[in-house]
């Protein structure tokens, strides 16, 4: 069966390369100032909306992404995980490809700025039509779901803004695959441990059956919106 490690080799030089960076002792819950001082404001929807302009160049008006998942889907996504995130990529602390320039932006330095660029994506109704896998594994999928993933991605995928879980379901296939590789591979690091060891001994079809059922996943109703032609009124 093929599988998601990369090579003995690279593997080793990874461990030491990040072992002298430090990064495996860094801890996930390292809380940034500026996350903890954003997480607590109350956002301006208003001027949100004024950042989420800049954003939707590549997520889109609708905030949908691409079903390919080269851009995720950021639409309802709990504020505190898009406050973190976003304050990762600005710090280094997560590699993106292709975003690292807007993270950068001064505005993002800014605690209300987050606050308010977070309340607002986490308001946009989401996309009823996500990317999803092949289909083929589903049984399997929910079986590994249910044992490894629930404990902190909740029952239905739906993630915990209080705990900075993110929300899962309904997201592209190929985006959630790809972060879940990169996760796997210690090549993002800014997540919690405990997430690196659950998955430790995943397969590569295991990993495609666990993220093709959690891209079915269907987010709740008022979350979702009403049919694949909406589109966000804010930009009418
Ligand atoms: C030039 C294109 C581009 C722009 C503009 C952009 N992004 Fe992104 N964004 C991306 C890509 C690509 C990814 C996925 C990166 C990856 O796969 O690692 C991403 C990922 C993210 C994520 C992580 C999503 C998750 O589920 O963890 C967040 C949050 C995010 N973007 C927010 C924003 C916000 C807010 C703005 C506007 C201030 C913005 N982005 C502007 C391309 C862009
Ligand atoms: C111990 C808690 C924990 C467990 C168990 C866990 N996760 Fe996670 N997961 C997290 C956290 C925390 C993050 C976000 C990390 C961050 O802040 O960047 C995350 C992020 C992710 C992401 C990236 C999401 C995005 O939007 O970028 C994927 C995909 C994911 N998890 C899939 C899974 C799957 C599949 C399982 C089960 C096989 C699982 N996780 C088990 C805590 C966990």
């Amino acid at each position: 069966m093929p599988s998601i490690k990369k090579t003995p080799v690279l593997k080793i030089s990874i461990l030491i390369v990040s072992c002298m960076l430090g990064l495996i002792g860094q801890a996930w819950s390292d809380s940034n100032e500026d996350v903890a001082v954003a997480t607590h404001l109350k956002p301006n929807m208003y001027n949100g909306l004024v950042i989420f302009r800049l954003c939707a160049k590549c997520h889109y008006e609708e905030g949908w992404g691409q079903r390919s998942g080269t851009f995720p889907q950021l639409a309802g996504q709990h504020a505190k995980v898009i406050i973190k995130q976003l304050v990762d990529v600005r710090d280094h602390k997560r590699e993106t490809v292709g975003m690292d320039h807007f993270a950068m932006l001064k505005e993002i330095g800014d605690p209300q700025v987050l606050a308010d660029v977070a309340g607002y994506i986490s308001s946009i109704l989401m996309t009823p039509n996500p990317g999803v896998g092949a289909g083929t594994d589903l049984a399997q999928g929910k079986k590994l779901f249910t044992e490894y993933c629930i404990a902190c991605h909740g029952e239905n995928g739906e993630g915990n803004n209080d705990h900075f879980y993110p929300r899962i379901q309904g997201q592209h296939y190929e985006y959630l695959l790809r972060q879940f590789k990169w996760i796997y591979r210690k090549e993002r690091t800014n997540v919690q441990p405990g997430m690196v060891s659950a998955i430790s001994d995943f397969t590569q079809r295991d990993a495609e059956a666990v993220i093709d059922y959690i891209s079915r996943l269907k987010p709740p109703k008022e979350k979702l919106a009403p049919s694949v032609k909406w589109k966000n009124p804010d930009f009418e």
